[in-house]
């Protein structure tokens, strides 16, 4: 279920092209030039067959590969570091049940100074804040795990949010949109502006768009949202009601416009 939600198939499948699951080459496009997603199949010499535990859990906690290189953003670790210890464990063990898929990574191609990964430190200072999620006091158990979900896991900020010059996302503008995302995406204010946001929508409307695709004007979502449907539709019902709760709880922000989709 965490797999799904997490959408770890969706960018580590080459599917446009055929590519078997988890064996990674799709290509991802990023301001700072394209990367292609690794092989995390169980496969020993291309995949993660060879990492252990402790491997596995350094690149979702801290984004550093096997070799101790820093992993680029476009792995949504800054989202993942937020996941509890046990949820990281279930998803080693399930991601090592998977059928192994012999295939090589396909080299990035970043321009220069983005590929140097040792730049990825000063990123890192500037923008990445390591460890779990803790429950807030005095919200509700709901809200918790929306919260949980909504950051550590469906990674909703790594497109909702907007970005600065150097990819950091810009906090005080959580949940407002990025007109200007990769890959073409115009991705919406999902904040409670009722003009520029989603304000007038029920927290059920939500929690159905996460199960359904549908929103309340009975238009379905496309783009990169019809993929996270996949993954929330695997929830149940009250954690897609609790992210529905907490996406709710999140300060109105107003923006230019409403980005046409
Ligand atoms: C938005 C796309 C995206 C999603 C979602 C995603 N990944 Fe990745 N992942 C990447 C990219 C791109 C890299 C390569 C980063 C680099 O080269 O620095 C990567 C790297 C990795 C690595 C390091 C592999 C290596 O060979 O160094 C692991 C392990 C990994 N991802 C596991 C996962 C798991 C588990 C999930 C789901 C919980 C997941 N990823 C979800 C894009 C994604
Ligand atoms: C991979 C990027 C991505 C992620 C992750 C993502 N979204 Fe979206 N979302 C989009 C895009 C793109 C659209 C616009 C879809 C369209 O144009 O049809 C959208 C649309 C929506 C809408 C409809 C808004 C409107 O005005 O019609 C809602 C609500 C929404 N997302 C909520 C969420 C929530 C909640 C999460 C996390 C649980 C999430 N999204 C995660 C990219 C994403």
């Amino acid at each position: 279920m965490l797999f799904q939600a997490a959408d770890c198939a969706g960018c580590h499948t080459d599917a446009k092209s055929g590519g078997a699951p988890l064996a990674g080459g799709r290509p991802l496009a990023t301001p700072f030039g394209v990367i292609f997603s690794p092989n995390i199949s169980p496969d020993r010499q291309t995949g993660i067959g060879a990492w252990s535990e402790v491997e596995f859990r350094r690149a979702l906690r801290h984004g550093i590969g096997r070799d101790g290189d820093y992993l680029f953003p476009v792995f949504p670790y800054p989202a993942f570091t937020g996941m509890s210890d046990r949820d990281i464990g279930d998803l080693y063990a399930y991601l090592m049940s998977r059928p192994a898929v012999a295939r090589e990574d396909r080299p990035d191609e970043l321009r220069v100074p983005f590929r140097w990964r040792f730049l990825q430190r000063f990123w890192r200072v500037l923008f990445f804040r390591p460890g779990p999620l803790r429950p807030v006091a005095g919200e509700s158990a709901a809200w918790n795990r929306g919260r949980y979900l909504a950051e550590a896991v469906v990674h909703c900020q790594e497109c909702h949010t907007p970005r600065n010059l150097l990819g950091g996302l810009r906090s005080s503008r959580a949940y407002s949109g990025n007109p200007h995302a990769p890959d073409g995406m115009k991705v919406p204010n999902i904040t409670g502006d009722a003009a520029t946001g989603i304000g007038k929508w029920e927290a059920d409307d939500i929690a159905a768009l996460l199960k359904t695709g549908q929103t309340p004007d009975m238009d379905f979502v496309g783009s990169g949202m019809a993929e996270v449907v996949k993954g929330t539709a695997a929830l149940s019902d009250a954690d897609r009601q609790a992210i529905a709760t907490y996406i709710k709880s999140i300060p109105a922000i107003r923006t230019e416009k409403k980005p046409a989709s």
